[in-house]
């Protein structure tokens, strides 16, 4: 992978059936047969949570190879206080390029983006052999169920 091929770009409305293909495609038959990632990201683009700000594509010679969004959502505390924070995904990364270090540039990149806008923290469920390479620690560790 060469990092100067690439370029992470926030979403624009005509790329949005690209993406929830390369949603669909990257998704299908990975955790259950068929996928319903592609339906999620065609309906959360319009909840008042989700961040546009954070809404980004990784293109490679022209085309999306790549996406990953968020949503704000909160910690509830045992005193009742909503603590807010951040989910994450989909995230995918197109079916013929998996496995070479995209995802962890764009993973990082969508990291340091949500940061500067003030996120303290992102929650997701997803494999720690992935996510703990960019910092991510079981919530338990945190008291976080
Ligand atoms: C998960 C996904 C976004 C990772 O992107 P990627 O470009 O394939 O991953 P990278 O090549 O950047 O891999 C980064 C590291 O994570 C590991 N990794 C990547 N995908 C993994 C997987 N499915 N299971 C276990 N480890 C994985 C790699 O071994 C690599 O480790 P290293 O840095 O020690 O070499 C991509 O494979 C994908 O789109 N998968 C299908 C959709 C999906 O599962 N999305 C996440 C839902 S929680």
């Amino acid at each position: 992978m060469n990092k100067d091929d690439i370029l992470i770009r926030l979403e624009k409305e005509e790329d949005r059936r690209q993406v929830e293909e390369l949603i669909r495609d990257s998704f299908w038959n990975v955790y259950k047969p068929g996928c319903d990632e592609h339906y999620l990201m065609h309906v959360m683009r319009d909840d008042p949570d989700f961040v546009s700000e954070l809404d980004f594509v990784m293109e490679k010679d022209g085309r999306i190879i790549g996406q990953n969004v968020f949503a704000r959502t909160t910690i509830e505390t045992d005193d009742g206080r909503h603590v807010p924070v951040l989910t994450m995904g989909p995230i995918c990364i197109a079916e013929d390029l998996k496995r070479k270090g995209y995802g962890r540039v764009l993973l990082d990149h969508c990291l340091e983006k949500a940061s500067r806008l003030g996120y303290g923290a992102v929650l997701i469920e997803g494999n720690i052999a992935f996510y703990g390479g960019s910092g991510f620690r079981y919530s338990r560790e945190y008291g976080i169920r």
